[in-house]
């Protein structure tokens, strides 16, 4: 990770490595805390962040849904990011992750009356799931973990216990020679990956899962937009195993995943084992949008000068 000069914490720009906190916060013990992944783009223009709004309404979302009081308002906190993004230096795209959690003062399970800290950092960072990746396509595993249960978890808040279902699946796929992980839910239909959204192409047709057990992904609503300006058929429906061994194309979405290409599922080769047509012409139309060089997007474009 490439460190900036400052990260925003309550309020203050602070240098980088006073970004600290006790060992007794009681997010690290329990799990509670909402945070985003945002990303900004080296555009002609400047560095512009990719649907900032949308982001920071989803943070607010997060923390209602498991009972933080965020003290600030969304927009206090967009200021912030581009507070943050003014003050640092940056030679590429960036990385945003904003974080709401619970600090020291109070243990035991009970969050209420521990104290709300935010914090923001931004680094550089590149595609997360390989330049190689984003051209190329990368080889999946379905998890032997079920994605997090709607009757135990919630998936709509982007929060940190979420997170440990998703990296024990990374994990597996790792380990098993994979570069990302499948989730299916619970009845045997795929969910997401461990970060990311999943569209399959069938016969010219866009399909990807509802949100029933997954998170109300930014990235995938831009798909969807971007698919049907092009007159791309998008059905949100749900997709078994089987189905996607025998898509045409597949391939994972989210803010720091962009548009990845999905070569192998379970080692069965999708498609032509590369980045299917449709799948390419969707990252081309995405990057020229966050890029800023479509005039009908620049609306989920905020420029830091
Ligand atoms: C579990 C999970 N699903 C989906 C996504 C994609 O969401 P977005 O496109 O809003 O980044 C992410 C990334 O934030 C994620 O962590």
């Amino acid at each position: 990770m490439k460190e900036a000069e400052f990260i925003w914490k309550d309020g203050k720009l602070i240098p980088w490595k006073d970004a600290t906190t006790h060992i007794l916060s009681h997010t690290l013990h329990y799990g509670n805390a909402a945070f985003e992944g945002t990303r900004a783009y080296a555009t002609k223009k400047g560095l512009a962040i990719f649907r900032l709004s949308d982001h920071v309404k989803r943070l607010l979302n997060s923390t209602k849904i498991v009972a933080i009081k965020c003290p600030y308002s969304q927009s206090e906190l967009e200021a912030a990011h581009i507070e943050l993004l003014k003050a640092n230096v940056y030679d590429g795209n960036v990385y945003i992750r904003p974080i709401v959690f619970l600090g020291y003062g109070t243990m035991g399970v009970t969050h209420t009356h521990a104290p709300v800290n935010v914090a923001i950092a931004a680094w550089e960072w590149g595609a997360y799931l390989g330049e190689d990746g984003i051209l190329n396509g990368i080889k999946v595993k379905t998890s032997s973990f079920a994605r997090n249960s709607v009757k135990s978890t919630m998936g709509k808040a982007k929060i940190a216990a979420n997170y440990l279902n998703s990296q024990m699946a990374k994990h597996e796929a790792l380990e098993c020679g994979c570069e990302e992980a499948l989730l299916l839910d619970e009845s045997g239909f795929v969910a997401e990956g461990s970060g990311e959204c999943f569209f399959i192409v069938r016969d010219g047709t866009l399909i990807t899962p509802p949100y029933d057990n997954s998170l109300e992904s930014i990235t995938q609503a831009t798909v969807i937009e971007i698919a049907k300006d092009l007159n791309i058929p998008v059905v949100q429906r749900r997709i078994s195993r089987d189905e996607v061994y025998i898509a045409d194309e597949a391939f994972f979405t989210g803010t720091a995943a962009e548009i990845t290409p999905i070569r192998e599922l379970d080692f069965r080769v999708i498609g032509t084992g590369k980045a299917g047509a449709l799948t390419q012409r969707l990252q081309k139309e995405f990057f020229s949008i966050v890029m800023g060089e479509n005039p009908k997007y620049t609306h989920y474009l905020t420029y830091i000068d």
